[in-house]
């Protein structure tokens, strides 16, 4: 799974970037201009964000952050107002190239690709806070997920924190004719029918470049999540939004001789 598996996400997320890269970042509304969509990003900020570095005790004004899924740079510019230094990694380089451009001002920014798991290039413990957003929901593998976790991890500092959102619900969202449609869409992809199933999802009203494992990835359980930070040397605090869409996990890398 794992080469073939981050190519087609870097595909699609080039295409998605191409077509749209508001919509498909944040798809919640379809009509964004870039004043609103900024702003979304600091109103995350501020609901997402704050309450939990502030209960994990992270100064953002002196600290180190990395951001995993950057996309258009949405949050990265609310992160970049706050945080001394900001890496934001993304493995979609037509993403990064519009944050590039709507950031250009934001001089603690710098720019990180990634192959989808590794995070070559970024010093292992050099960052104080790593947080992730509508990013680990898409992966098409528990195992990938698992791989980003890890990274995450080792990039943190021992006692750095960490704050990630991932897909915690097993439940159907969409009434079981569209899961059909979708899982019979998706299966086609995966075996090399990508025009085909986009083809079929156009004519059954669907978005084309919402079909396929990388954009509705896996779900996993929180003791599925629990197990891979512990065996990447992370120390959850607490759970969020367990077995929702958006659940969350935060807590801190393991400082030296303190498992
Ligand atoms: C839905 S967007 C969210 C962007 C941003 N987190 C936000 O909230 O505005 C998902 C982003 O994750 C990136 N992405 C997907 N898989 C990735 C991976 N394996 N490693 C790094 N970035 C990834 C995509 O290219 C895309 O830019």
């Amino acid at each position: 799974m794992g080469l073939k598996a981050t190519n087609a996400m870097r595909r699609d997320w080039n295409e998605r970037a191409r077509k749209d890269a508001f919509l498909y970042i944040a798809s919640w509304k379809d009509d964004w201009s870039e004043e609103s969509f900024f702003a979304s990003g600091e109103a995350d900020y501020e609901r997402l964000v704050e309450p939990t570095i502030a209960r994990l005790g992270i100064t953002p004004a002196e600290s180190a952050m990395g951001e995993l899924g950057c996309g258009a740079g949405r949050m990265t510019r609310a992160f970049a107002r706050r945080f001394r230094a900001v890496t934001a990694i993304d493995i979609s380089e037509e993403m990064q190239a519009r944050a590039k451009r709507y950031l250009k001002d934001s001089d603690n920014v710098r720019w990180a690709p990634t192959d989808g798991v590794s995070l070559t290039g970024i010093e292992t413990g050099s960052m104080d806070f790593v947080f992730s957003y509508l990013v680990l929901q898409h992966y098409p593998s528990a195992e990938l997920i698992a791989g980003s976790i890890k990274e995450m991890m080792r990039i943190l500092r021992p006692g750095g924190a960490f704050l990630f959102q991932f897909n915690g619900s097993r439940k159907a969202t969409m009434n079981w004719r569209g899961g059909v449609a979708s899982a019979a869409l998706d299966g086609l992809c995966s075996i090399g029918f990508k025009r085909v199933a986009q083809s079929c999802a156009r004519f059954a009203g669907i978005d084309p470049d919402m079909i396929g494992k990388t954009w509705r990835g896996v779900a996993l359980c929180s003791e599925e999540v629990d197990r891979m930070v512990r065996s990447a040397g992370g120390a959850p605090a607490g759970f969020e939004g367990e077995n929702s869409p958006l659940a969350w996990c935060f807590g801190r890398k393991a400082s030296q001789g303190n498992p």
